[in-house]
């Protein structure tokens, strides 16, 4: 077992499949011209498989693929298939832009939960935040995942002045849908412009919620990150992941893997534990593992404390989302 040093233990991996990325999401890639990662830097399916199996031996129960987009990686359906052997709940976060081509591919690897990025919907926005015209491309494959059969959830980044005017349009879709919906409050990452203005909080998104829905407070998994709550009479439900305004660190199970086979401890984490180097030159990883979750801060990588308003993001250590994989 992972046990860090706040008796914390971690069984949920994150694997990014690779920093690259069908869209362009600004709070997500930094603005300049962005150069992706070379291949050979990259984990190779086989890599992944072992790095996978030695973390399900450490106790991993559940793993999450994540990017950039992790769909765009053309050996993505080999990866999902490798993975699918390991007795753990396999699922995935994508911007559905491609989903509609790994269908059958989910089913047979027994995933049952997918999330789907998606910040508007409104089609002009859509193509402002994501540089991409694929609107409907996406909402079509949201509605392919639901008639399959699929957990659908669908993560909202919420920032004030773009996006925040559709937060009672996000929870009136779950009404006649069973999508649920997990508004996020922005977070500060390498170059993606955040301020603490833009950060629409958890209690702004549940007083605004009020003036239009009755809905009562769900109860949340002991590891989960989602504020879950049920309005009266919909099929789907809405969450609040309220990383900034109440960061929810205390029950942290997350580890993560970044595309080049680094390991980070926390999403925020300053440090990195640079695995797949070690893996190809037949070190000891679980040695290299055990040490990384032991260095795991308290809250927030030890990065940020207190009021979410006072955070200088000039000294921010990270790297970009899109290089972490979310
Ligand atoms: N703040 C909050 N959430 C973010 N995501 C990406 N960047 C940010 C940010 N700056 C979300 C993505 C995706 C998930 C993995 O993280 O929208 O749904
Ligand atoms: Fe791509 Fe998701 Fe980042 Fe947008 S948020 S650029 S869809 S990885």
């Amino acid at each position: 077992m992972l046990k860090d040093t706040f008796n914390r233990t971690h069984d949920y991996l994150r694997i990014s499949l690779t920093d690259a990325c069908n869209f362009r999401c600004l709070y997500c890639m930094p603005n300049e011209q962005m150069k992706f990662m070379p291949a050979k830097h990259l984990m190779q399916a086989d890599e992944i498989e072992i790095l996978a199996k030695t973390f399900v031996e450490l106790g991993v129960k559940k793993i999450r693929l994540t990017g950039g987009e992790p769909l765009v990686r053309k050996d993505a359906k080999v990866i999902v298939a490798r993975l699918s052997q390991f007795p753990v709940e396999l699922t995935l976060t994508t911007n559905a832009a491609l989903v509609d081509k790994f269908i059958d591919v989910f089913h047979q690897a027994g995933i049952k939960s997918i999330n789907v990025s998606l910040d508007t919907l409104q089609k002009d926005k859509f193509l402002k935040l994501s540089k991409r015209d694929l609107f409907e491309k996406v909402w079509n494959n949201i509605q392919l995942l639901i008639e399959e059969g699929f957990h659908v959830k669908v993560n909202v980044v919420v920032m004030k002045g773009i996006n925040n005017d559709e937060i009672l349009d996000f929870i009136e879709w779950t009404k006649n849908q069973p999508v649920h919906v997990r508004f996020i409050e922005f977070m500060p990452f390498d170059k993606n412009q955040w301020n603490s203005s833009k950060v629409f909080s958890y209690q702004e998104i549940l007083n605004l919620a009020e003036t239009q829905f009755s809905f009562i407070k769900m109860k949340d998994g002991t590891n989960e990150t989602a504020k879950k709550f049920k309005p009266f009479g919909h099929q789907g439900t809405f969450a609040v992941i309220s990383t900034m305004s109440a960061p929810f660190c205390l029950n942290c199970n997350r580890i993560r893997l970044t595309a080049d086979g680094k390991m980070k401890n926390c999403l925020f984490s300053k440090g990195e534990a640079d695995i797949l180097t070690a893996l190809r030159n037949q070190e000891d990883i679980v040695r290299i593992i055990k040490t990384c979750v032991g260095q795991k801060e308290k809250a927030l990588g030890g990065q940020f404390e207190g009021d979410f308003h006072k955070i200088d993001t000039t000294n921010i250590n990270n790297r970009s989302m899109i290089r972490i994989g979310g």
